[in-house]
């Protein structure tokens, strides 16, 4: 489970990206839905699971727990989670990812008590748990933290009523986890809409859950009593589409992003139209292709369906080679632009003010070794290294491979100069 610190990408930039790429099944929908097997006991198949790091986590904590996993291939694992026997999860590996907070609610909603270590990942500033613990509280969970860890009393669980004050994708997931089989109707208002949410929604219902709403703002969850195993595929990840999108359209690529759901896209599409590139949208594919200068904009990133806070990284990076003063500003986390300085390395013209970034755009970037500080940020320093003049190596590729599936291979098959490195 170790990090490989060596490891790094050397990318030759100046490269226009054209071809085709295929999108890997959604993490940050993969790494819930395998904790809400924990609900289940009985036999699933999820298919379409991206085969990188945070999901091998994911998997591994439930195997620690008990559960039978078994990689059926590369992008199909079968979870029995009916032989899973505690509710405590172990310190050392759940603290490796965010989504470990998803155990809280899955073991709370199968055992009625949760104990699990503070959530790790990605690192831009404080991440709470605030709204987890007010969604729990609403079902009649107690929650202490003690002892280094997070527990959860559920004995008394059952369907309640929860507004959630600020739009949380991990606490109105967790609590969906928690609700389902929590006896009475559950409702979240104010709930998060991301596709993933909607997602994870449609794996439990499809498993004997009864969840209504999900992709609005108000989710109804009425308890059952059991669910069911069954098979579900799990949707294309549209982070990922997103920055093959980025990267097309920086290298004044023609891409066609394949095995995506266009809606799912539409912020990013918008903003491209505004930029002037052209996009193409089929019924599972995206073409993207940029040519000579294009236009400066301003985005702030907001819950879905705004801009997604994940690809501003990609963003920003996109507009360093596009003239003009672009404004990006942060709606979602307090602190994602550390990775600025990475970019000022290659030349960049960006100053950050709180959660506003102004982007002197046109300066050419050229080759430098820069640091990938986390994994949205690293796919930020690899667009902006294919659109460098000369070498860039990033270092800590360890953040990337936490969530993009053969990044090596895709940018590869596209053209770009790019390998892996552990000197
Ligand atoms: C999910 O994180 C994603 N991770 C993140 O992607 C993504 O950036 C984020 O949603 C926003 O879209 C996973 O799905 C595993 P939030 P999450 O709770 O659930 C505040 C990636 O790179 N907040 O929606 O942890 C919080 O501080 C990762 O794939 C509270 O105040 O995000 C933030 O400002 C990085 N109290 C905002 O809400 C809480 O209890 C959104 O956070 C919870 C959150």
């Amino acid at each position: 489970m170790g990090e490989n610190t060596l490891e790094k990408f050397v990318i030759t930039g100046g490269k226009a990206l054209c071809g085709t790429v295929d999108i890997s099944g959604a993490k940050n929908a993969a790494v819930a839905i395998i904790p809400a097997a924990i609900l289940i006991e009985d036999e699933c198949i999820i298919e379409n699971v991206p085969d990188i790091k945070d999901v091998r986590i994911i998997l591994d904590i439930l195997s620690s727990l008990g559960a039978k996993v078994e990689k059926l291939d590369a992008n199909t694992v079968k979870i029995d989670a009916t032989t899973l026997n505690t509710y405590v999860a172990e310190k050392e590996i759940a603290s490796k990812m965010r989504a470990s907070y998803y155990l809280l609610g899955a073991l709370c909603g199968r055992f009625k008590k949760a104990v699990v270590p503070p959530p790790g990942g990605c690192n831009f500033g404080i991440r709470p748990i605030d709204q987890h613990i007010k969604g729990f509280e609403a079902l009649s969970c107690k929650v202490e933290i003690k002892h280094g860890s997070i527990y959860v009393d559920g004995e008394q669980i059952k369907g309640g009523q929860v507004y959630f004050d600020v739009v949380s994708v991990g606490a109105t997931i967790n609590i969906m986890l928690a609700a389902v089989r929590a006896p009475g109707v559950t409702v979240m208002e104010n709930a998060a809409k991301e596709p993933h949410i909607v997602d994870v929604a449609n794996f439990l219902n499809s498993m004997g859950a009864n969840i209504k709403g999900a992709g609005t703002d108000v989710i109804k969850i009425t308890g059952v009593e059991k669910l069911h195993g069954g098979t579900y595929g799990v949707i294309p990840d549209q982070i990922e589409a997103g920055t093959y999108m980025f990267a097309a359209a920086a290298t004044r690529g023609d891409v066609t992003i394949r095995n995506v759901i266009p809606k799912h896209l539409e912020a990013i599409t918008s903003k491209f139209i505004e930029m002037g590139v052209e996009v193409a949208e089929g019924d599972d594919e995206i073409r993207v292709c940029a040519k000579g200068n294009l236009n400066k904009i301003n985005v702030k990133t907001l819950p879905y369906p705004g801009f997604p806070t994940d690809l501003q990284p990609p963003m920003v990076a996109l507009l360093t080679t596009v003239n003009g003063t672009s404004i990006v500003t942060e709606g979602v986390w307090d602190s994602r632009f550390q990775y600025v300085t990475e970019l000022e390395k290659m030349g960049a013209k960006i100053t950050v003010n709180g959660s506003v970034a102004v982007i002197e755009g046109g300066h050419p970037l050229t080759g430098a070794d820069v640091k990938s500080t986390d994994l949205r940020a690293g796919a930020g320093m690899v667009i902006a290294a294919l659109c460098a003049n000369g070498t860039t190596e990033v270092l800590n590729v360890y953040h990337i491979d936490r969530g993009y599936e053969n990044i090596i291979e895709k940018l590869t098959n596209l053209g770009a100069d790019i390998k892996r490195t552990d000197d």
